[in-house]
């Protein structure tokens, strides 16, 4: 390694969650509108970006299977589109840790482009703009600009219109999936019936039973159609809903991930654990919802792994 090298730039690409996600009308374009609590938990993906002639992607980890490394993946579409922008000639290795299941309404893709985006704007030290850097963000998909923000947010258009969520409170996320993959256009074109009129999220829960009493209003308009494409996700919720501690369980984006909420951490890993044994085939995690970006789990995810 030759001295001037920049050091490698880690970031995670923290699992997104709809905490309710209400379909309020459709575009000329097939772009449906959303109104959307959305928040991130922490555990997802991890980015290592270093400096090189050409741009490169390798991808790695439990959930690796199937993930293309071409242009193809949102990380090399999101690094080309910066390059553009910026108009540097800059290249990048770019190592991705898929630790969060691919296509399961946790953003896995969109997280790790808004990762990128940021990432390779620190390495490349590029004088671009948050603005511009959302901006560009839209163009990769409807997720990535708040998956770029990366705080809990109020989210409308097709996601490009995102506002800080009022205050919430401390929370801890059983994530599932049962290993169905569900695509994201199928879901929303299986949707049918009426739209649903934008309310005001209130805010002002302060504890998780609040938040889960809050929530019961609202819904996540994508899970019917999205369990009429894979009836396991009712299975999921059924699941999950009947875990000691769980307050709430709902499904998450366009699934089939679905979540419950907890009090506590003890609460929400025990319950973890009991249902990673009954159903060891499925993906099962516990998290913290991410109230930061400057969390705990952002330094201790982005210290370079010994040796
Ligand atoms: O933008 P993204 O690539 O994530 O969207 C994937 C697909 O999901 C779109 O092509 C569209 O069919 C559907 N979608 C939608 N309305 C949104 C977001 C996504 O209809 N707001």
């Amino acid at each position: 390694m030759s001295a001037s090298k920049p050091p490698a730039v880690i970031r995670p690409a923290w699992a997104k969650i709809n905490l309710y996600l209400e379909v309020t009308g459709r575009r000329p374009n097939g772009y449906h509108e959303l109104d959307s609590l959305i928040v991130f938990a922490g555990l997802g993906d991890r980015l290592v970006l270093e400096a090189a002639d050409t741009l490169e992607l390798s991808v790695t980890g439990r959930h690796a299977k199937g993930v293309p490394s071409d242009s193809s993946n949102l990380v090399m579409a999101a690094a080309e589109a910066l390059r553009q922008a910026s108009g540097t000639r800059q290249g990048a290795r770019v190592r991705l840790e898929k630790r969060i299941p691919v296509a399961a309404g946790v953003g896995g893709g969109s997280a790790d482009a808004a990762a990128t985006l940021e990432g390779l704007r620190q390495l490349w030290k590029l004088k671009i703009s948050d603005r511009d850097l959302r901006e560009l963000s839209l163009g990769l998909g409807a997720d990535v600009p708040v998956c770029l923000f990366g705080l809990p947010a109020l989210v409308q258009g097709i996601g490009e219109v995102i506002e800080r969520a009022p205050p919430l409170p401390p929370v801890w996320l059983d994530l599932v999936n049962p290993g169905v993959s569900l695509s994201t256009p199928a879901v929303f074109k299986a949707r049918s019936g009426d739209f649903t009129q934008a309310r005001p999220w209130p805010g002002g829960a302060e504890t998780a039973a609040q938040l889960a009493d809050l929530l019961r209003g609202w819904r996540n308009d994508l899970q019917p159609p999205a369990a009429g494409l894979a009836p396991v996700v009712e299975t999921v919720l059924a699941k999950l809903g009947a875990l000691p501690g769980a307050l709430f369980s709902r499904m998450s984006g366009s699934g089939a991930t679905c979540f419950a909420l907890f009090s506590s951490a003890k609460e929400a890993k025990s319950a973890a654990a009991s249902l990673s044994a009954e159903q060891p085939d499925w993906w099962v995690a516990a998290a913290p919802l991410l109230h930061g970006k400057l969390s705990d789990e952002w330094r201790r995810d982005t210290r370079p792994a010994a040796g």
